[in-house]
């Protein structure tokens, strides 16, 4: 059979890129979709909990059936058992087909190779996976909110739909699916689709995606969980007991719609719901078409932290209607997604609020980039050998929604308005690289007016490290009364009590906290905490960056809080900055170690090797 090696080699020589329908070299898939491409998928899974494996069968669609590429079918697959694969022509009988695995590649899984026949046209794997998948987080019912069903979710993006199911995992490649799940009885699934399962909770679940995605947005989550209606085509999902207040806090979600489809276009996706998930999610959110997974640690309870609803809502248009074609071209999902996000909070609460978030957002890019090699700091980011996920940084955000930004500062908002709705529509429901944009951006706006290009300096932004100096400034003043209150209590001109914060959002406090020196001692930190109480903060965001602060300037006091902290949330965005902080010190690494002991066995594999790394380094 072909090794993973021959597959890349052959892929590598059909590099092409033109239009969107054309493949593209991804340095993240074995597959070979170039030669074949499946358009369509069956999945039919049983979710065994007791095991912690799916098994069951996907029945894969072949969009060019043809002799001459009576070839083979290469898959993405990671800690797969494959046990059978059979092939199908039109109207024909099943026939047991050649097969075999590769390879392991310690970032890419096995690639699975399928001696096709030249008239097949469905290709049919039976799979189980691995307890361990690298998508999939089993929970015991003591780890959920309601104690006493079990629950399991996926996590596909970037590479990790591979763990689940074989396919070709690459976001060039888009597909429709349906799917048949068996659960236990009395729980509910979910999946990122149309579902029609209005029936008790018997166990048995059906699904249907019409629209072409990309494998990363294929979701799947299994629990005791309830719905409440938001709007006419939005509602949310939780465990029964987080119902409430997951509602009150999204409540905004069908003015955002409205928003959006007046900025970009028709939401085409029918429903918008969103799933509260267990703590331990290993992101804010995850934009899963017509699902949004989002943490529950944005249930601030003041809407405050509702940007992150914004932001998977915003994906709806950049990143699931037009996609990353390979995850170097990840900012164009992300850096889009900041940029209509910010819009979005701004007709919904204002300028001032998307502002203060944008500011915040450039002040987080600033610090992040003084820690990055310079491959990094670059948009059109080097991801050639190297898990995907280390292109997870703010560059892909923030820079790519400053570089946006600009476009629309030198064009004026109307005219770059109505070219990203145009683009959206253009590219809808097609994965596009870098270069694709570039081209699409020359023809329709650049090519036109002389010197536009220039004054824009595409290139800069999209292909060098380091800032270019066009870049705009968030406007500023938005924490000048902040940075005015901070200065007066750190010249000792004021107490801590008479810092005037009445009518400080999440966001000032942001702020503030962010904006004073790093050593600020254990008596300040006292002061403070005596004062705001910070150590008990709920809003996760405050408490993270007071929790930062506190093992900077060794704040004994908070310890407890750092443990239960890092113990009971799963989310990087909040691990990583503190095992980062922890491990500095000898002192920090052992306290570190012995958090990470009690609790690994309660983060996401996604979360486990990410702060394995941090550990280990
Ligand atoms: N799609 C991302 C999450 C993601 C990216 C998961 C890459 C795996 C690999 C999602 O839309 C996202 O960006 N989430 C952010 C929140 C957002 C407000 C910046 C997060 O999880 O922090
Ligand atoms: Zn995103």
């Amino acid at each position: 059979m072909r090794t993973g090696d021959d597959a890349k080699h052959s892929l590598r020589k059909r590099q092409t890129i033109g239009d969107a329908s054309e493949s593209v070299l991804d340095a993240h898939s074995f597959s070979n979709p170039d030669q074949i491409r499946v358009d369509h998928i069956s999945l039919d899974l049983e979710v065994l909990f007791e095991q912690r494996v799916i098994r069951g069968a996907v029945v894969l669609r072949i969009a060019n059936p043809c002799a001459k590429y009576g070839n083979s079918l290469i898959l993405d697959t990671m800690d797969l058992t494959i046990d059978r694969v059979t092939l199908k022509a039109d109207g024909g009988q099943d026939q047991p087909a050649v097969f075999g695995l590769g390879e392991r590649d310690r970032i890419l899984g096995t690639p699975l190779s399928i001696d096709l026949r030249g008239d097949t046209k469905l290709v049919r794997v039976e799979y189980s996976t691995s307890p361990n998948a690298a998508a999939l987080q089993w929970l015991e019912p003591r780890q959920t909110a309601g104690k006493n069903l079990p629950f399991v979710y996926t996590q596909s993006q970037s590479i990790y739909a591979r763990s689940w199911i074989p396919l070709q995992d690459s976001p060039q490649v888009r597909i429709t699916y349906d799917a048949r799940i068996r659960t236990p009885d009395g729980l509910l699934a979910l999946m990122s689709a149309d579902d029609n399962n209005d029936a008790p909770r018997c166990g048995s679940f059906s699904f249907k995606m019409m629209k072409p995605i990309p494998s990363y947005l294929i979701a799947l989550a299994v629990g005791d969980l309830a719905f409440a209606p938001l709007g006419r085509r939005s509602g949310v999902y939780a465990e029964p007991t987080l119902l409430p207040p997951a509602a009150a806090e999204f409540d905004d979600i069908e003015k955002m719609m409205t928003v959006a489809e007046r900025l970009y276009g028709p939401y085409r996706w029918g429903r918008y719901d969103l799933l509260v998930l267990p703590p331990s999610f290993p992101f804010g959110g995850m934009e899963n078409p017509e699902l949004t997974f989002i943490t529950p640690t944005v249930l601030a309870g003041d809407k405050s932290l509702v940007s992150v609803a914004a932001h998977e809502l915003a994906h709806s248009w950049s990143g699931n209607l037009v996609s990353n074609a390979t995850w170097r071209d990840f900012w164009l999902n992300e850096g889009f997604t900041v940029y209509v996000e910010r819009r979005i909070l701004e007709e919904v609460y204002g300028a001032h609020r998307a502002t203060m978030e944008a500011t915040l957002g450039m002040l987080e890019l600033q610090r992040e980039m003084a820690t990055l090699d310079e491959r990094d700091e670059i948009m059109h980011v080097e991801l050639q050998d190297r898990n995907p996920d280390e292109g997870l940084t703010e560059v892909p955000y923030e820079k790519g929604a400053l570089f946006l930004r600009h476009v629309e500062e030198i064009l004026g908002r109307r005219r770059f308005d109505r070219f990203l709705r145009r683009y959206f529509d253009h590219f809808a429901f097609q994965s596009i690289t870098t270069s694709q944009f570039v081209a699409y951006l020359h023809a329709n706006l650049l090519d036109q007016e002389p010197g536009l290009a220039s004054e824009i300096a595409l290139e800069e932004w999209l292909y060098e490290p380091g800032m270019p100096l066009n870049a705009p400034r968030p406007k500023s003043g938005a924490f000048d009364d902040v940075e005015r209150n901070a200065q007066l209590w750190l010249e000792d001109r004021i107490s801590p009590q008479s810092i005037d914060e009445g009518s400080w959002t999440t966001h000032e406090w942001l702020y503030f906290l962010r904006r004073l020196p790093e050593s600020l001692g254990g008596q300040r930190m006292q002061e403070l905490d005596q004062a705001y109480h910070l150590t008990n903060s709920t809003n996760v965001e405050i408490a993270c960056q007071w929790l930062l602060m506190a093992i900077r300037n060794s704040f004994e006091p908070a310890y407890h809080r750092l443990e239960e902290f890092m113990t009971a949330i799963g989310r990087l965005k909040v691990l990583n900055p503190l095992y980062r902080e922890l491990v500095k010190t000898t002192a920090g690494r052992a306290r570190a170690l012995g958090i990470y002991e009690k609790a690994r066995s309660g983060y996401h594999p996604i979360a486990v090797a990410s702060i394995d790394q941090i550990l280990r380094g």
